[in-house]
């Protein structure tokens, strides 16, 4: 199958191995002459960033960045941004990259501070919308999906807090979706980001609202993982995996304008207290929270199994996501991403909190964060 195409949704992407090569002409039909090229350090090094980055003579690079991103380095940007007179901002790299370019076209435009704008209510009507500059993405891993996405995840330094920034127009105006530029992906990362993926189709399928299009989206994304997110971290140049992996992430976040849930509630925490992957960090509480939240969703999971090709069962489903984790090798407790106890009482205090809480299809309060965090740390399904 030709695995080339260009399509409207849920902005303009254009998706294809090679097509990154489109570059100059995407930033020129942004309306962009003097762009802001976003990455990150190790990223900036290599020479697939290095030939992208000669297609557009005009551009400047702005790369400090760390994974899970902080607040100064969206000042940095935009200060970078400001100081080289630039009139939009191609963000090219993984979730992280992506994120801090899209808040630095967002903040090039504001006045108050970004923690205004947090994804609470209708925040993000405060801001200034004639100053947010055009985006146009690259992604370089297949998990957060935020090249398709109208928020941003960043850590609030002080009280250690992944803060979720949403305006409508951090939509990217153009995607390039070229599955060559994930192929130098470590197994690890490709299979961290390829959780992140199917996280967020899971949390929006289980999610407790309703929305049958993000439902729909959500299990074809879920498919794809199934069939395709092995081969690629096995087999990294495997281009038609890369490309489905790619589109199940551009899947997975077009699905979670419905809901998130207690997979990621509980990940903001950990991750902004010990600095693990967002994606392997899913990927360890996936089955604790689907065993957690198992009354409510069996239903709906005997569907799903039954439309990935397993015997209509909620045991079948958990089996497929604890053999792929293995698999893949994803850890199956918090030890193995060297999370202990120690911070325990802080993180489900703060997952409740989190903004994606809401979505999940059991209330999660602190008892509740609790028994899933003990059980993720025990092993214990
Ligand atoms: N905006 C959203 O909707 C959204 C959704 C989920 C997660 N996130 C956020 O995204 C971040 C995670 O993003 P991520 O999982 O893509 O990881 P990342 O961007 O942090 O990258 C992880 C590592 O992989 C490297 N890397 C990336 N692409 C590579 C490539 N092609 N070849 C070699 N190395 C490569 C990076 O340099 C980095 O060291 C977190 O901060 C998370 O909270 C955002
Ligand atoms: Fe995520």
């Amino acid at each position: 199958m030709d695995m080339r195409a260009n399509w409207n949704y849920p902005t303009s992407v254009r998706f294809g191995a090679g097509r990154v090569a489109e570059l100059a002409e995407a930033v020129k039909a942004a309306g962009m002459k003097n762009p802001l090229f976003v990455t990150d350090p190790v990223l900036a090094k290599l020479p697939m960033t290095q030939s992208a980055l000669a297609s557009l003579p005009a551009a400047q690079m702005f790369s400090e960045i760390k994974p899970n991103p902080v607040e100064p380095s969206v000042a940095a940007g935009v200060a970078a941004f400001k100081g080289g007179g630039h009139d939009g901002v191609v963000a090219f790299g993984g979730g992280s990259a992506l994120d801090v370019g899209k808040l630095i076209a967002f903040m090039a435009g504001q006045i108050r501070p970004i923690w205004d704008f947090e994804d609470v209510g209708d925040w993000w009507t405060r801001a200034n919308s004639a100053g947010i500059a055009p985006i146009v993405a690259l992604p370089t891993t297949a998990g957060t999906g935020s090249e398709v996405g109208r928020a941003a995840v960043v850590t609030h330094e002080a009280t250690q807090t992944k803060k979720i920034v949403f305006h409508p127009l951090m939509m990217p105006k153009i995607t390039i979706c070229d599955p060559e530029l994930t192929v130098g992906m470590p197994p690890l990362i490709t299979a961290g980001t390829g959780m992140d993926a199917f996280a967020h189709c899971l949390e929006a399928y289980c999610g407790s609202f309703y929305h049958p299009m993000a439902d729909g989206i959500a299990v074809e994304g879920i498919r794809l993982v199934k069939e395709n997110l092995a081969i690629a971290v096995k087999d990294g140049k495997n281009i038609a995996a890369r490309a489905n992996m790619m589109a199940a992430a551009a899947m997975g976040a077009t699905a979670f304008q419905k809901a998130l849930g207690a997979i990621h509630a509980l990940s903001h925490p950990v991750g902004s207290l010990y600095d693990t992957h967002h994606g392997l960090t899913n990927g360890v509480f996936m089955p604790y929270v689907l065993v957690f939240n198992r009354k409510t969703i069996e239903d709906r999971i005997k569907r799903l199994a039954a439309y990935i090709g397993l015997r209509p069962s909620f045991r079948a489903f958990l089996d497929f996501v604890v053999a792929l984790r293995e698999e893949i090798g994803v850890p199956h407790t918090l030890a193995g991403l060297n999370v202990g106890d120690d911070k325990v009482d802080t993180i489900v205090a703060m997952a409740p909190k989190d903004p994606t809480a809401g979505g999940n299809p059991v209330p999660l309060d602190k008892r509740a964060a609790r028994t899933i965090f003990m059980r993720a740390l025990e092993g214990r399904l």
